[in-house]
């Protein structure tokens, strides 16, 4: 069984570089001890490399929280997988807040698992469905839709270096995770999805997060779910002791 891996996406939090840089030197001690897990912190970009230089020695991985897909250019705003390369081992793609609010296409999310991809970084490309969909029956095929778009192009051998996050956009933010039933079904949906575009052994090897409202409550139980390979965790990632008693939930699953 893969590595579980449990990854903090911080958003645009904390309001400054030197609150950012408190919260990792808060995590490093604790978070390095929960073993047997990979454990990833993503921070704002503004803070990526003060936050590397705070978790330096430890076996706490950086993550992106978004990329370009262009190596260069006249992109105003925008950060290449280039620049990250080096700070960061993982980055975030696809936020359903991405998608939904800055209105990334399926197309250009996958441009960025390409690209990051190329650059030997590990893309965490998300899935998920709003609850207008959910509620009209279309969840799976929406899931399916961006599963395939997302890794359209990329080989079979580079498969099992992309990491899948399904993360509901209703459960997002909102305290309502989805239920264990809900999570297992999702994310076995997804794998078996993966087999079908590649076949069962190389879907087997991708690692499947379930992300939306985990909180040290409700962690152990997706833990212990067979598709359930880690979790992508925004809110709770801010608070120290909760991340920890996440990651060590999900520790105990290997
Ligand atoms: P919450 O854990 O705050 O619901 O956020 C989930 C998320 O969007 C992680 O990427």
């Amino acid at each position: 069984m893969a590595t579980p891996l449990v990854a903090g996406n911080w958003k645009m939090n904390p309001p400054t570089v030197a609150e950012a840089v408190a919260l990792a030197q808060a995590l490093r001690e604790p978070l390095s001890a929960a073993e047997g897990v990979e454990r990833v912190v993503c921070p704002p970009f503004v803070a990526l490399t003060a936050v590397a230089d705070a978790l330096a020695g430890s076996p706490i991985a950086l993550g992106a929280q978004n990329v370009h897909p262009e190596p260069k250019g006249a992109f105003t705003g925008e950060v290449a997988g280039a620049m990250l390369q080096g700070v960061c081992s993982h980055v975030i793609v696809g936020h359903s807040e991405r998608r939904h609010g800055f209105g990334e296409t399926d197309g250009f999310v996958s441009a960025k698992v390409l690209a990051v991809l190329g650059l030997g970084m590990t893309p965490v490309l998300c899935v998920g469905e709003t609850l207008e969909e959910r509620d009209a029956g279309e969840a799976s095929a929406v899931v399916e839709r961006q599963t395939a778009a997302g890794v359209a192009g990329v080989a079979s051998d580079d498969l099992g270096r992309v990491v899948l996050a399904y993360e509901p956009v209703w459960a997002i933010g909102t305290g309502r995770a989805a239920t264990p039933e809900t999570a297992q079904e999702m994310l076995g949906g997804i794998r078996a999805h993966l087999g079908r575009l590649t076949d069962s052994a190389t879907a087997a090897q991708v690692r499947l997060l379930y992300g939306g409202s985990v909180n040290a409550a409700n962690a152990a139980e997706l833990a212990a779910l067979p598709d359930v390979d880690g979790a992508l965790v925004g809110g709770a990632s801010l608070d120290p002791d909760a991340f920890v008693a996440i990651a060590k939930a999900f520790a105990g699953r290997a």
